[in-house]
Parts: C-alpha cells; structure tokens; sequence
C-alpha cells in the first residue's frame, strides 16, 4: 500500500459537526486538505449545557452540506477516496448515530472501506498531524468529557496511569466560567478574565494533591468557587477568581504531571521521553507554558497539537482512520455507536472518572 491515501473523517459525537479530508502521500508525509467544523454554541447557550436532542438534530440538518464543502475545498474527486473514518464513540448516542450512518453509506455508496474511531483516540494521536510521532509516549488528554494520564504504546494499545475521580477538567472550566456569568461554553474565555486579575487573591482548594497518585480531582475546587462566587460583587472581583482558578489548576497539572512522570518512567526504558497534551484544554497558553516548564525540568520532550487541533475537528478522525486503514482495521457496516469507549479497558472502574455523559 504504497500509494497515495485519501482519508474522508466525521465527527458528530458531541455539539460539532466536522468533516475533514486529509492525504498520505507516498514519502508518508500528511496534508490536511480541508476540515471544516461547525459549531452549535448558539443552540445550546441559553440552556448552558448541551442539549443531546437539540445536537443530533442540527447534526442532521448540517452534515451534508459540511460534507459537501469539506469535499469541495480539498479538491479531490470521491473516486479517489481510499476509506471513510467516522467517531464511533464515546460521546452522544443519538449525535453519534448521525455521523456514523452518514459515514457507512457514503462508504456503501463509494464502495471503499469503512473505518468506526474512538474520539479519544483521534485527541491522543492528533499531534501527528504536524509532526512526527513515534510511540511510546505519556498522553496528558484534558477535554471536556475526560481527563487522563496514558501511556500510548500504539494504535489502540492504552494504558491508563490516572484519571479525574469526578469532573472532567473542561467541565470545571465551563462550570467556573458559568459561577463568573460568562456564556457557555466559557473555558476559552475564561483565561481572558484571568489575565485581569490578581491570582493570589483567593486560595483554593487543590483536592488529593498529596494522594492517589497521578489521578485527579476538580469536584472540591468546583463547590469552594460556588461559595466564593455567591460573595463577590465586583468584575475586579471576578477576574480574582478566574485568575486564582487559572493558577490553582496549572499547580495541580504540575504536580500531578510529575507523578505521571515518575510512573511513566517505570514502565517505559525509552531514551527520549515525548509528553503529548491533547483535548480542547490543551489550548490554554497558561497550562501550555507551565507545562513546558515540568517537561524541561524532567527532561520530557512536549508536543501539543496545533491550537486549531485541540478542540474537536474531523482531522483527528481522518488520521486514526488512516492509520487503521495502513494495517487493514476496517470495521463492518453495523458497527454500533457506543456511548462509552474507554481507551484502556482494561483501567479499573473509578467513580466518575470524568465521564460527563
Ligand atoms: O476536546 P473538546 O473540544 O471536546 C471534548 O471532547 O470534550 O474540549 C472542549 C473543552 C470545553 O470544556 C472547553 O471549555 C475547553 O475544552 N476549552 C478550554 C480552552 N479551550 C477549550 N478550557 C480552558 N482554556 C481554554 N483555552
Ligand atoms: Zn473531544
């Protein structure tokens, strides 16, 4: 399989609907043609939360049209579509339905393969859409439904080191945006509030910071902004917390990565250590830079993905289903959507474990 490979990715597991188009070409060298991503903020802000109902819907209403300009702005033929991925999981199961069956009938209809992708899966390998990657590698993945430490030893081989006991680390994000009256989903501009503000005017909470290992906790944090929140008046005020909240989470991430360090370096005898940082909360420049900081002092090598790539994108689903496609892991055209697709199944059960679903 030497030839040129044309990747046709979907993603609707959640409130976007993408679709991408990328390309191997025969040095191996991958070009993201088009990917396109709409977002459906506006339908969900007034309810503060996604609506699964409400997603599904406009994925159906949008996933032509999104398809269609994906193709059009690649400029590829279909016929010369190697394969089709679409996200079967985690995520929504009526949102996850759509793209899925879209995706099996253009494959039926264009008679090429047909490629089911965990979303985990396309966040863990994204960097490898501008860089070069080779495993093993530590994964911090930090995105709205999920929070976690892995150490990647392949395509499909996970394992799990820790992971949120409660909430996902986006979900505090948008939970403390939303106490501080910024509109859904508030994680992004949140960080724009911090900057404003005095990062040591309140001390929060850093739960099991001294335990439980490399598995992390936000649920505490979450109700000592509640209270705070309730008694402050000002927008001085706000930017306070924000910026106190900005920092309690980059000391968290430090020590926490640190451990993940330790316990990384156990099982992997590499030479040189890579520490990707994947999900939509990986595009935040504080947790970025901190994070650079624990790699140079642990002599880590870090890799983000492009900012554009950190949020949910098709691209990252074209590329796991380029993957599979190298080595022939083609699925069958009753492959269902499964709502939960944990990337290590063999990880113990932990209450929540970020799982916002
Ligand atoms: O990976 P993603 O796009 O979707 C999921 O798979 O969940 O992540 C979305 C999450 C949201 O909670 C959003 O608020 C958060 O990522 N997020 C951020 C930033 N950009 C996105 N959180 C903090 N700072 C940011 N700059
Ligand atoms: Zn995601």
């Amino acid at each position: 399989m030497n030839e040129k490979k044309v990747i046709l990715g979907i993603e609707t597991s959640c409130d976007e609907t993408a679709v991408s188009i990328i390309e191997e070409d025969k040095n191996g060298k991958i070009k993201i043609l088009s990917n396109m991503v709409s977002s459906q903020f506006d339908i969900h802000k007034e309810f503060s939360g996604i609506v699964p109902e409400l997603a599904a819907r406009s994925h159906v209403e949008k996933i032509d049209l999104i398809a269609k300009k994906a193709i059009n702005e690649s400029g590829v033929n279909l016929s010369d579509v190697s394969a089709i991925a679409s996200t079967s999981g985690p995520g929504l199961i009526v949102c996850l339905t759509v793209g899925l069956n879209f995706g099996k009938a253009l494959s039926a209809g264009l008679n090429v393969p047909f490629i089911g992708v965990n979303h985990l899966e396309g966040h863990a390998l994204s960097p490898k859409l501008s860089t070069s990657l080779d495993f093993p590698y530590l994964l911090l993945l930090i995105s709205g439904g999920h929070t976690q430490y892995l150490s990647v030893n392949g395509l499909g081989k996970y394992k799990r080191l820790g992971t949120t006991i409660d909430d996902a680390l986006g979900e505090a994000f948008d939970k403390t945006a939303k106490l501080l009256g910024i509109e859904f989903p508030g994680g992004p501009k949140l960080e724009g509030f911090a900057k404003q503000g005095d990062a040591n005017k309140f001390k929060l909470p850093k739960p099991i910071i001294n335990k439980g290992g490399c598995n992390l906790s936000f649920a505490g944090l979450k109700t000592a902004i509640l209270k705070i929140s309730s008694n402050i008046k000002t927008k001085q005020e706000k930017y306070d917390l924000a910026a106190s909240f900005q920092k309690t989470i980059e000391e968290i991430l430090e020590v926490k990565t640190q451990i993940a360090f330790h316990e990384f370096n156990k099982i992997s005898k590499m030479k040189n250590k890579i520490f990707v940082i994947a999900g939509g909360v990986a595009a935040n420049k504080g947790i970025r830079n901190k994070l650079l900081k624990v790699c140079k002092r642990n002599d880590f090598r870090p890799v983000f993905p492009e900012p554009k790539l950190c949020g949910d994108n098709a691209a990252m689903i074209a590329l796991v289903g380029l993957e599979k496609y190298k080595i022939k892991k083609f699925d069958n055209l009753d492959l269902p959507a499964s709502p939960r697709l944990p990337l290590d199944e063999r990880a113990k059960f932990l209450k929540g474990a970020g799982v916002r679903l």
